[in-house]
């Protein structure tokens, strides 16, 4: 249990209720209403890894010594922020990916008792202008604003250059598994996931504690490999956790995405295999989907994905140990250790 879980929730109720008071917009009780339920719907419900590493990771910045009030507070508003950032994030990429479920509840566009459908876009884009109320209200007068609000913009552009390389390589016309590989597979995770759940939280931290992120390219490069793993990992649940474990229903291979398992599948299977896969990969057909996972099974891609699992955390491990800096290895190894063998 992390120590300030129940302060960050703490902040979140004062964010919230300062957002519904924006002075710059008048609020009508039916519109603040909509905006309370869509935030509650969206930004608490998940694991909160980002959001609460902010607030570890400053913390062993500090060296782990005691934070002031106002310290949990600001880590706990940028913490805020990132998981903000997600929930804007998720709500598009369920509809894009046609979702069922997220975080154990019917995604957001399809709740029926409020007829959310395409609304859920704008309130995509009203997630993402809160951050910048947020940042507004809290951060305006800190020496690192600037670069705070470069960093969001840096690493929004980032994620949604992953999602639509992850989106048009699925496109009909170009239906072609042939092009999936590990490289490519690589590329695009390193965009859609690694920047704004791993580079981002640890940023947040470095520039709270007066640091220039450009001196700190080493830590984004061993985050960016951590974001993979876990990519990894989401892509390996996407088929093989337990829907009620991990709160969302896999669609990976009805959608046809480049998932590590299918790049996996590929390099493994013979002709034969080869062409069990280019006729049932990306069909919404529930005897299709069947007969890829059959296939996965059968290739034992839980075996291959348990010992890249393996592989990865002790790669991660030793380029963490070369790090110059205690303090940083600390924060890492605290990152890592969030992730590791996780099942949701
Ligand atoms: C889901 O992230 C989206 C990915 C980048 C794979 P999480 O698994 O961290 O989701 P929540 O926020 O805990 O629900
Ligand atoms: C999405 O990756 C990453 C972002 C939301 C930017 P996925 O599409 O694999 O995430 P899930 O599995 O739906 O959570
Ligand atoms: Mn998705
Ligand atoms: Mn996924």
């Amino acid at each position: 249990m992390n120590e300030f879980r129940s302060k960050f929730l703490e902040v979140y109720s004062l964010l919230k209720s300062e957002l519904l008071h924006d002075p710059a917009f008048e609020f009508t009780d039916d519109s603040r209403q909509w905006v309370e339920r869509m935030l509650d719907y969206n930004v608490p419900g998940g694991k909160l890894n980002r959001g609460l590493s902010v607030i570890d990771s400053y913390k062993l910045l500090k060296q782990g010594g005691k934070l002031t009030e106002d310290e949990v507070f600001l880590a706990s508003a940028l913490g805020w922020c990132i998981e903000w950032l997600q929930a804007y994030f998720l709500i598009l990429d369920d509809i894009m990916d046609n979702a069922v479920t997220r975080r154990g509840q019917p995604c957001w566009f399809r709740v029926p008792k409020l007829q959310v459908g395409m609304v859920a876009v704008n309130d995509g884009t009203m997630l993402r202008n809160h951050i910048s109320r947020i940042l507004k209200n809290h951060f305006k007068e800190k020496p690192y604003y600037v670069d705070l609000m470069e960093l969001f913009n840096e690493v929004e552009f980032q994620t949604a250059s992953g999602q639509m390389i992850d989106l048009i390589t699925t496109l009909e016309g170009e239906k072609d598994l042939s092009k999936y590989s590990l490289p490519l597979h690589h590329r695009i995770v390193q965009y859609k996931t690694a920047y704004y759940s791993f580079y981002l939280p640890v940023a947040c931290a470095l520039l709270m504690a007066g640091e220039n992120l450009e001196n700190h390219n080493d830590v984004k490069n061993i985050l960016i490999d951590m974001g993979t793993y876990f990519q990894v990992q989401d892509d390996y649940l996407d088929c093989f956790g337990l829907p009620d474990v991990i709160g969302k229903i896999g669609t990976d291979i009805e959608d046809f995405k480049c998932s590590w398992l299918v790049v996996k599948a590929l390099e493994l299977s013979d002709e034969k295999q080869k062409s069990l896969l280019h006729e049932n990969y990306g069909k919404a057909d529930t005897d299709c989907v069947a007969r890829v996972k059959e296939l996965y099974k059968a290739l034992n891609l839980e075996g291959v994905f348990s010992e890249y699992e393996r592989k990865s955390y002790e790669k991660l491990l030793k380029s963490i140990e070369v790090h110059p800096s205690d303090a940083v290895q600390a924060v890492l190894k605290s990152f890592l250790a969030k992730i590791y063998k996780r099942q949701k």
